[in-house]
């Protein structure tokens, strides 16, 4: 029998003991969750603007997740990519259907979708008569995961220190400067990769004039275009894909956090020969694309594109940002050095160094759930099923905590 911890004291005692210290967590255990709403081990309720890092698109425990799990729990978890499985070929139908993608390619993690695009451009170059292309330029600023090869392709020296020599083959251009990418393009090069919005590197969209010019880019070269949509994707942006808002289509594209629910899965949709490059043997994964994750993706992506949920997204991002100016720039004009966002992955870049504080004060006095990237930029991934309502909470809750300290 398992003794129940039972508080938050418990677990957080229990957890600094024997859990690695590779992550800063804030002092509460999570216990269950409903809708946009956590409660903690001692019965707080808290308003969640992480959403489990994006993850929790349709919000805890959505009813079709809950009968989802249960009808999975009691046919079949997992099988092989031996055989096929009707909600892998169901979730890939889907994808396929909404985007200008061919084909899908199932990994278990946002960084193993990464790494089969990075591997998917080097055979792409090599099928297609050039051995010598092996770079990929990515971004600086940008985040693509934290195995070797995705902690290289992330634009941010924080990421990379202590671990080189890190493998060859990337190369960092600006975000929004297409001249930096010129620069950087040689007889080297097999594909550039870029998040459409920057997700930790503080909630920065891309000009469509720098997709655009990506775009013709890489058709003149004859080299990939790679999105990385880990975080934007899934209907986060208030589209499925976050490409669909700027008329510029990748020839692969990695997605995972909300395509699950909760439950790990992640893909790369390509088009094109490069949905044909990654042949038997080159690549794969166990679990990858296995009927528990995508019985839950399929009903994800259900829920998503035929009960309103990317318009509701599309509405309360907006929402937001217009209240986001009222509420806390136009009250704390000195502290607010740019609001933006696509739906709803909003950020509120401040001139202070750090929006740490401010994360505190929200959790402490108002019980609301936000949290700080690239220093100083507050972020809010809420589940995309939030309501002005809740909006306003958590905006009140900023202008409290900013109030509070005085800015
Ligand atoms: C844009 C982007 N790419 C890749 C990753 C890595 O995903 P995972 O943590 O699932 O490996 C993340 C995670 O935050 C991300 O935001």
């Amino acid at each position: 029998m398992i003794q129940k911890f039972g508080s938050n004291a418990e677990v957080i005692e229990n957890g600094d003991k024997y859990l690695y210290g590779n992550h800063i967590r804030m002092p509460i255990a999570m216990a269950r969750g409903e809708g946009c709403w956590v409660y903690d081990e001692d019965g707080n309720k808290y308003l969640d603007y992480v959403g489990g890092i994006a993850v929790n698109g349709l919000g805890h425990c959505h009813p079709r997740i809950a009968a989802c799990l249960k009808e999975r729990a009691e046919t079949m978890l997992h099988c092989s990519n031996y055989f096929y499985n009707e909600p892998a070929v169901q979730t890939a139908k889907m994808l396929v259907e909404n985007s200008c993608f061919d084909k899908v390619l199932y990994a278990n993690s946002g960084a193993e979708a990464n790494e089969g695009q990075i591997k998917l451009a080097r055979k792409y170059a090599k099928d297609h008569g050039h051995p010598e292309r092996f770079v990929v330029i990515t971004m600086k600023n940008s985040f693509h995961g934290r195995t070797l090869a995705t902690c290289t392709a992330t634009g941010q020296y924080g990421v990379h220190r202590y671990f080189e020599p890190l493998p060859d083959g990337f190369r960092y251009a600006e975000f929004n400067n297409l001249q930096s990418v010129l620069d950087l393009v040689d007889e080297y090069t097999a594909a550039i990769l870029t998040e459409p919005v920057q997700g930790e590197g503080g909630v920065r969209p891309a000009d469509p004039e720098f997709l655009k010019g990506l775009r013709k880019l890489c058709d003149e070269k004859g080299i990939l275009l790679m999105f990385d949509e880990v975080q934007v994707g899934s209907g986060r942006t208030g589209k499925l894909f976050a490409y669909q808002h700027y008329g510029v289509e990748p020839d692969c594209c990695s997605i995972a956090k909300a395509l699950g629910s909760g439950v790990p899965i992640a893909a790369v949709c390509a088009r094109g020969d490069a949905a044909k490059t990654l042949t038997p043997g080159t690549h794969g994964s166990t679990f990858a694309g296995g009927p528990l994750a995508c019985a839950l993706a399929m009903t994800t992506l259900d829920v998503m594109l035929n009960e309103g949920v990317l318009d509701n997204c599309a509405k309360v991002g907006e929402y937001f940002r217009a209240r986001a100016h009222e509420v806390v720039e136009k009250k704390h004009p000195g502290a607010v050095k740019e609001i933006r966002g696509l739906g709803l992955i909003n950020g509120i870049e401040l001139t202070k160094e750090s929006g740490q504080e401010v994360v505190d004060l929200c959790f402490r006095d108002s019980k609301v759930l936000i949290n700080n990237t690239s220093g100083n930029v507050l972020r809010f991934i809420p589940p995309l099923v939030t309501t002005e309502e809740e909006v306003d909470i958590v905006l009140a809750a900023v202008d409290q905590a900013m109030t509070k300290l005085g800015w």
